[in-house]
């Protein structure tokens, strides 16, 4: 074995301890990957996909955990639990690990089994929402 390799090797396992250190619950390496598009906006690329997926429940009607996601101000806010969108840290943010079913199952969004049939994102819709966190959540 040379240098380098026990050296990649090594990284690799405190990065894994490093994650589990923080939330035990979500494996953040399962997450989809942000995608690699620049210029992210709520506006231009995220809006839409929180209309359809998010908002019939965290919207005007209804705001279920007191969170609203009909607004850039009202998202970044957060609801009962504080933030879940940090922004420049989609990794960390709740409401990723969310839309991404890793963690604790009661807090899947879209809740699996809900009455108005709205689907689990697409690992590309979740890379977009993660690459606008990661931007800076403009
Ligand atoms: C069918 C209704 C429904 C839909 C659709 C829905 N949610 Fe939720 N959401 C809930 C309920 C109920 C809660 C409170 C219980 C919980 O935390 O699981 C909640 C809680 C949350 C929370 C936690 C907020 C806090 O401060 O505790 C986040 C983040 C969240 N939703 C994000 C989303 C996102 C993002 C989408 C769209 C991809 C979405 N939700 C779609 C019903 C919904």
């Amino acid at each position: 074995m040379n240098k380098l390799f026990v050296g990649t090797i090594a990284a690799g396992l405190l990065a894994a301890l490093g994650v589990s250190a923080g939330k035990p619950k979500v494996d953040i390496l399962k997450l989809p990957p942000p995608a690699s598009a620049s210029g992210v906006t709520y506006t231009g690329n995220i809006k839409g996909i929180l209309d359809n997926s998010c908002v019939p429940c965290h919207g005007p009607e209804k705001a279920k955990a007191r969170l609203r996601l009909d607004s850039i101000e009202a998202a970044l806010k957060g609801g009962e639990n504080g933030k879940s969108i940090l922004p420049g840290k989609s990794a960390e943010s709740m409401l990723v690990h969310n839309v991404s079913y890793l963690g604790d199952e009661d807090h899947f969004m879209p809740p699996p089994k809900n009455k108005a049939k709205i689907k689990q994102l697409t690992p590309e819709e979740i890379g977009l929402i993660r690459a606008w966190i990661d931007q800076g959540a403009k």
